[in-house]
C-alpha cells in the first residue's frame, strides 16, 4: 500500500470514508456470515473472531492516521478526574558514549517528559512518600508499534497498568512513561531509536532518584513495542551496572514482557515460521507483504535504516543474525507472555531460549496462550486473560514473599 497518497487531503478523508464504509458494509457482514460456519481458529467464539477482524482493519487505518487522534503526547500533561500526571526531568547525565553517538545520529536528546501514575482501586494514584520499604512498583512502557498510543489513563492500552496494580497489595502502583513516539515519511521524521530508550531511562530514574524506589523493587514492564523498549532499558542498566563514569541506578528487580517485539531484522521470516503461518493475527502488515519492512520499523529505525536491526542488540535482542548474538547475563527474573497465534511467536520463543541459556530456567517464566493473538492481554474481553492474570499473580508474589490480592 502506498501510504504517501492517503495522508494528504482530500485523499485521506476519501480513503478513511472508503475504509469505514467497506468495513461496515462489506467486511464485517461477510465475516459475520462466514464465521457462523468457519473461523480462523475453531476454538474462537463468533464474537472473538469478529473482534479480531475488526482490530485487524482498525490497525491498518491507524497507520494512515499516523497516530490515534486526540491521544495526549509528551508535550503536555493532560489532566482530568483521577489523572495523576508528573513531569520527569531528562537524564543526559546518564547517557554513556554509545547512547550519545546513537542520539547524535538520531538528532535527539534526553528531555523532560510526562509520566502517569496508576494505583489499585480505591487508592489515590500517586504513592505517598516516603515509599514503604520493600514496596514493589511497575514501570510501564506501553505498546503501539513505537508510533501509536499513550501512557495516559484514557488510552485503551492503559489496561496493562490498571490490571497489574490489582494483583497484589505489595505492588499497588504503576508509573507509565509518556515516551516520544516515532514517525517517518510521509509524516514528519521524528524521534527514532534511541529516543524511546532515553525516555524509558527518564522514567526509571524518576522512580529511583525522585520517588525513592529501590531498583530491586521495580518491575520493568512493556507490551508489544513497549516490550522491546523494556528489554532495551533493562539491557542498558545491566550492561552499565557499576559504571564509574555514570551514576546510573542499578538494574530492576524484575522484567515483564507481553508479546514483545524482539526482532526487527526479519531473521525469523522464513518458510513455515509464525510470521507467515500465523496470518490470522491482528497484525496485518505481514499479510500485505511479509518480506516488507513495516512502517513502524522504518519510523523507529529512522536515519539508521532497517539494516541496524541486523546488528544491534538494543533493537533486535532475539535476532538470529550472527551480528547480534545478544547476551542476557545479569538480566533479572523475567516473565514472558506470547500468543500462540501471533506473528511474533517465533521471535518471542527465541527470546525465551536465549534468556534461559543465559540466566537459567528458574529465572524465566514463559506463558504461551495457545489460541491467542498478538498482545491479547490488552483486550478486556479476551478469554485467555483471566488465566494469564492468575499466572502473573503467582509469579509476582513468589520469590519475594508477597501476598496475592484476593
Ligand atoms: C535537529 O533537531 C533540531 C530540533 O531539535 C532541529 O532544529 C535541527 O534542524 C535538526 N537537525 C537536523 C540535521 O535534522
Ligand atoms: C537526581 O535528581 C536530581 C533532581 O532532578 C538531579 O539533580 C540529579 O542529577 C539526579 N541524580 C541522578 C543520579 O540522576
Amino acid at each position: 500500500m502506498s501510504l504517501a497518497l492517503y495522508v494528504k487531503q482530500p485523499w485521506k478523508t476519501l480513503y478513511l470514508t472508503f475504509q469505514a464504509l467497506t468495513l461496515v458494509l462489506v467486511v464485517l457482514p461477510i465475516c459475520a456470515v462466514k464465521y457462523l460456519f468457519t473461523r480462523p481458529n475453531p476454538t474462537w467464539s463468533w464474537r472473538h473472531a469478529m473482534r479480531v477482524a475488526l482490530t485487524r482493519r482498525l490497525n491498518l487505518i491507524g497507520v494512515v492516521l499516523g497516530k490515534v487522534p486526540f491521544d495526549p503526547d509528551y508535550r503536555a500533561i493532560e489532566f482530568g478526574p483521577g489523572v495523576e500526571g508528573v513531569w520527569m526531568d531528562g537524564v543526559p547525565h546518564l547517557m554513556n558514549s554509545q547512547l550519545k553517538i546513537w542520539s547524535s545520529v538520531a538528532n535527539v536528546t534526553s528531555i523532560r517528559i510526562p509520566g502517569y501514575w496508576y494505583a489499585k482501586t480505591g487508592v489515590n494514584p500517586k504513592p505517598p512518600t516516603p515509599i514503604a520499604a520493600g514496596q514493589k512498583v511497575f514501570l510501564i512502557l506501553h505498546g503501539g508499534g513505537f508510533t501509536h498510543m499513550s501512557a495516559h489513563p484514557k488510552s485503551p492500552i492503559s489496561i496493562v497498568p490498571r490490571s497489574l496494580v490489582e494483583l497484589t497489595d505489595d505492588a499497588p502502583y504503576a508509573l507509565s512513561v509518556e515516551y516520544r513516539l516515532s514517525s517517518t515519511y510521509p509524516f514528519t521524521e521524528k524521534h527514532p531509536f534511541p529516543t524511546a530508550l532515553l525516555d524509558a531511562l527518564t522514567g526509571y530514574n524518576f522512580l529511583v532518584n525522585v520517588t525513592g524506589y529501590d531498583p530491586s523493587d521495580i518491575i520493568v514492564t512493556g507490551d508489544s513495542a513497549g516490550g522491546n523498549i523494556a528489554l532495551a532499558l533493562t539491557r542498558y542498566l545491566v550492561e552499565n551496572k557499576g559504571s564509574t563514569e555514570l551514576s546510573l541506578p542499578g538494574p530492576p528487580g524484575r522484567l515483564l514482557v507481553i508479546s514483545p517485539v524482539t526482532d526487527m531484522s526479519n531473521s525469523h521470516v522464513t518458510p513455515g515460521s509464525s510470521t507467515l503461518t500465523n496470518d490470522k493475527d491482528i497484525i496485518n502488515d505481514f499479510y500485505i507483504n511479509p518480506y516488507d519492512t513495516p512502517y513502524r520499523v522504518l519510523a523507529y529505525l529512522g536515519p539508521f535504516g532497517a539494516g541496524i536491526a541486523w546488528c544491534n542488540r538494543y533493537v533486535s535482542p532475539a535476532s538470529l543474525s550472527p551480528l547480534v548474538q545478544a547476551r542476557f547475563v545479569g538480566f533479572p527474573r523475567t516473565f514472558i507472555i506470547s500468543g500462540g497465534m501471533e506473528v511474533f511467536l517465533d521471535q518471542i520463543r527465541s527470546l525465551r531460549d536465549k534468556m534461559v541459556r543465559d540466566i537459567g530456567e528458574t529465572q524465566v517464566t514463559y506463558y504461551e496462550a495457545a489460541d491467542a493473538e498478538h498482545d491479547y492481554f490488552v483486550f478486556s474481553w479476551h478469554p485467555d486473560r483471566p488465566a494469564t492474570l492468575k499466572a502473573l499473580q503467582e509469579w509476582l508474589v513468589s520469590g519475594w514473599d508477597l501476598q496475592p490480592r484476593l
